[in-house]
């Protein structure tokens, strides 16, 4: 099954900029923005941030906030955060060369098992089996597994039947060649078995049901939140303050605002400047409501309720910024938010 994979893939692997080298940085760098996002979203980033980072030490000795200024709008920025601090702890300790085992690669923050592999199989030739989502879906469908994927005993089958395909050739090749076979054969909705190489061998083509697998655990329904956010405006600037290193957004810069909610009633004009006076120290115009702006992350659906009001007395406090409008790219701001400035033009 693996020479049967391999033979196609010598034929149409496509011509990825990651592809070219066997620099594990690169590879690094190009496994991580792969976790969430899709080949097309990432070759303009992968090529930017390597042109901005070209080495390790050059991404260990940068401030996260450059870093999540050059991951802005790729969304997931815990990655860069993560990307970051693991090229800091290999400066430390590694001598500035990634780890080259399994052990050494999982003791990095942002590294699981499939990215670990990933980077062994196709940085040093390691016959190290992946299972990332597109790996999932072709051998749920290869096996017919009733079993859900996302359950532990699913998974556990999964990971022995990657391991078991994975052969001792080539390992790197093969990781890349599963991985595309998933993203342009074993599509989600439309598999084209026609052109897999792989149809013989395939339990769920046989009985015409590929769009039936994976199977998986019944979906919560992501919960609805609120926020507000508030546009605080001072001769032609806008205020933004950082967000904790932590958590959702971590590092990002944005407008004050409330955290997201579930229970939520929109807040008077007087309610938020009593809000930022309480907050911040500051003294501002009544707040006039502008267009609410919808975001789903991965975990619940948002919708901010936007305000603008012009400051007028007091400062705020030394971690806030006033940046001139509009904002560029050299301050981290996510999607979202970009899409909140937006209704201030
Ligand atoms: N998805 C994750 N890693 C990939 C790679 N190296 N090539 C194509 N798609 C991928």
């Amino acid at each position: 099954m693996a020479r049967a994979l391999l033979s196609h893939y010598d034929l149409h692997a496509r011509d990825l900029p990651w592809r070219k080298g066997q620099d594990t940085y690169r590879i690094w760098v190009a496994e991580i923005m792969l976790q969430q996002t899709g080949v097309k979203s990432v070759i303009p980033y992968f090529q930017h941030f390597l042109a901005r980072f070209p080495d390790l030490p050059a991404l260990a000795a940068a401030e996260v906030a450059e870093v999540l200024a050059c991951w802005q709008g790729l969304g997931y920025y815990r990655r860069a955060v993560h990307l970051h601090a693991a090229a800091r702890m290999v400066m430390q300790n590694g001598a500035g060369r990634l780890p080259e085992t399994m052990a050494g690669l999982l003791a990095l923050p942002g590294i699981g098992a499939s990215t670990a592999g990933a980077i062994l199989a196709i940085g040093s030739g390691q016959r190290v089996p992946i299972l990332d989502g597109n790996v999932v879906r072709v051998l749920s469908r290869l096996l017919a597994m009733e079993e859900p994927a996302d359950a532990p005993a699913g998974r556990a089958r999964l990971w022995k039947m990657a391991d078991r395909l994975t052969p001792a050739d080539r390992p790197g090749d093969y990781a890349q060649a599963i991985m595309d076979l998933g993203a342009r054969i074993c599509r989600p909705r439309k598999p084209d078995c026609l052109v897999c190489p792989w149809s013989s061998w395939c339990r769920a083509h046989r009985s015409h049901t590929p769009t039936s697998y994976p199977r998986l655990l019944p979906r919560r329904t992501r919960p609805e939140k609120y926020q507000f956010s508030l546009l605080v405006l001072r001769e032609g600037s806008l205020l933004l303050t950082p967000r904790p290193a932590r958590g959702l957004l971590g590092g990002m810069w944005e407008p004050p605002g409330s955290p997201p909610e579930e229970t939520w009633s929109p807040p008077d004009g007087q309610a938020l400047v009593n809000w930022i006076k309480n907050r911040h120290g500051m003294q501002v115009t009544l707040p006039a409501p502008l267009e609410p702006v919808r975001h789903a992350f991965t975990h619940f659906r948002l919708t901010v309720y936007p305000y603008v009001c012009h400051w007028l007395a007091h400062e705020p406090p030394s971690e806030a910024r006033w940046v001139s409008l509009p904002v560029d790219r050299s301050l981290p701001v996510s999607t979202l938010h970009r899409k909140v400035l937006t209704r201030i033009g």
